[in-house]
C-alpha cells in the first residue's frame, strides 16, 4: 500500500499544491506488509515518508480505487476484542461505545453509524454491500501480557491463537474479526515508526484459521505525535495547535480513529484481494489511506478539514451512544469518488 510510486506522487501532487506542511502519521493504518517487507530492506523507512503524504479530500480522477474480486464482510460483523496488557475501564469504555455506535441509529447526525455507511457503500462480485451490522460479540481480557510487553507481527497473530485455543473466543469464519487492542505500556513491532494499526488475515500454520483480524496501540506514553493526531502534534508542525480530545484522552481518542481506519479496510479488504488502490497486493492504499488526516470538509495538506467543538472546547465530528463523542478520519467513498463523512458541509 506504500510501494506505488506513480500513485504516489499522484497522490502527492495536492499536498504540493497546497504547499503545506508534511503530514506527521506516516503509515498510520494499513494491511500488514509483512509480505512487503521481504522485499524492502529491513530498517528502510521511506514507506512511512511516502505514505505520508497519502491522503487528500480530492480529486477523483487521479484515484484508482479498484476491486479485486474478493469478498468484503457482506454478513453482520461480529468484533472480538483482546485487550491485551493492562487497560484502565475508563480507558476501555470510549472504544468500546464507537464499536457499538457503529450500527446504532439513536444518535443525532453527523452519527458513527453514517460515517459506517460510506463503508457499507462497498460491494463484491456476489452484489453483496458491507454489512451495515456491525455488532461486539465477545470480549477477552489478558492483562497480564502472556505473550509479553513487546509483541512481533507475528504475535498479535499468537495472542489470537491463544485466545480462541483458550476457548475465550469462539472461531467465527464468515462473520468474526477480530480486533488485538494493545495497552499504553505495550510496544509493537513497527508501532510509531512504520505503523499506528494494522489489518491483515490470520495464517493457518499459526491460528488454525484464516480470519480477518487488526491490531491497534494505545500511543499515549509512546508517540502520541505520530499516532495520536491532532490531539498531539509534531515539533516540526510548530504553529498548529493540537485540539482537545473529546473523550479526555490523547492516546485513546486518536486509537478511535485508527481503528475506525482499520476496521473500514478490514470490511472492504478482509483478505486483501477486495477494495484498493496500486498494483501491487502487497502494498495496497486502502478505503482509509487514502483520506487520512482529512476530518471535515476542506481537509487535507495537514488541515483536519472543519471539525465541532463541544462546549468544552473538545473536537469531534461524530456523534455515538451513551453521549460520546469521536474525532474519526474520513474514508474514500466509491459513490462521490471523493474522501467523505456525515459532517461533510455540502
Ligand atoms: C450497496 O452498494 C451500492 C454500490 O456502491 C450502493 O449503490 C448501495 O447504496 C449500497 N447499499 C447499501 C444498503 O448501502
Amino acid at each position: 500500500m506504500i510501494c506505488n510510486l506513480s500513485l504516489l506522487l499522484l497522490l502527492l501532487l495536492p499536498t504540493l499544491l497546497l504547499a503545506a506542511s508534511p503530514f506527521p502519521h506516516g503509515g498510520k493504518g494499513k494491511a500488514d506488509p509483512q509480505v512487503a517487507r521481504m522485499s524492502s530492506k529491513p530498517g528502510d523507512d521511506s514507506s512511512g515518508l511516502l505514505s505520508s503524504s497519502k491522503r487528500y479530500e480530492g480529486s477523483s480522477d487521479l484515484v484508482h480505487l479498484r476491486y479485486h474480486m474478493g469478498p468484503v464482510l457482506s454478513s453482520p460483523i461480529n468484533l472480538y476484542l483482546i485487550w491485551y496488557g493492562p487497560w484502565p475501564a475508563a480507558l476501555q469504555a470510549p472504544l468500546r461505545d464507537f464499536l457499538l455506535s457503529l450500527s446504532d441509529p439513536a444518535p443525532p447526525p453527523p452519527s458513527a453509524a453514517q460515517w459506517w455507511s460510506t463503508v457499507a457503500l462497498y460491494s463484491d462480485q456476489t452484489g453483496a454491500n458491507v454489512s451495515h451490522r456491525v455488532a461486539v460479540a465477545a470480549e477477552a481480557h489478558l492483562p497480564r501480557l502472556p505473550r509479553g510487553a513487546s509483541l512481533s507481527r507475528l504475535a498479535v497473530q499468537l495472542v489470537i491463537a491463544d485466545a480462541l485455543a483458550a476457548g475465550s473466543l469462539p472461531v467465527d469464519h464468515g462473520r468474526g474479526a477480530y480486533l488485538v487492542l494493545t495497552a499504553p505500556g505495550v510496544t509493537v513491532q513497527d508501532f510509531c515508526r512504520a505503523a499506528c494499526g494494522f489489518h491483515y488475515f490470520t495464517f493457518p500454520s499459526l491460528v488454525g484459521h484464516t480470519l480477518p483480524y487488526a491490531w491497534v496501540g494505545h500511543s499515549g506514553l509512546q508517540c502520541p505525535d505520530v499516532c495520536a493526531y491532532p490531539f498531539a502534534v509534531p515539533t516540526y508542525m510548530a504553529g498548529v495547535g493540537a485540539m482537545r480530545p473529546p473523550n479526555g484522552d490523547v492516546g485513546v481518542d486518536g486509537m478511535v480513529s485508527v481503528l475506525a481506519h482499520e476496521l473500514a479496510e478490514l470490511a472492504t479488504n478482509p483478505l486483501i484481494n477486495a477494495w484498493y488502490a496500486g498494483e501491487d497486493p502487497t502494498a495496497p492504499t486502502e478505503i482509509a489511506d487514502l483520506c487520512e488526516g482529512v476530518y471535515g470538509s476542506g481537509g487535507g495538506g495537514g488541515y483536519t478539514g472543519q471539525v465541532s467543538k463541544d462546549e468544552l472546547g473538545r473536537s469531534y465530528n461524530l456523534n455515538g451512544r451513551n453521549g460520546r463523542r469521536f474525532l474519526v478520519q474520513w474514508v474514500w467513498s466509491p459513490v462521490v469518488k471523493a474522501c467523505r463523512g456525515p459532517n461533510a458541509l455540502d
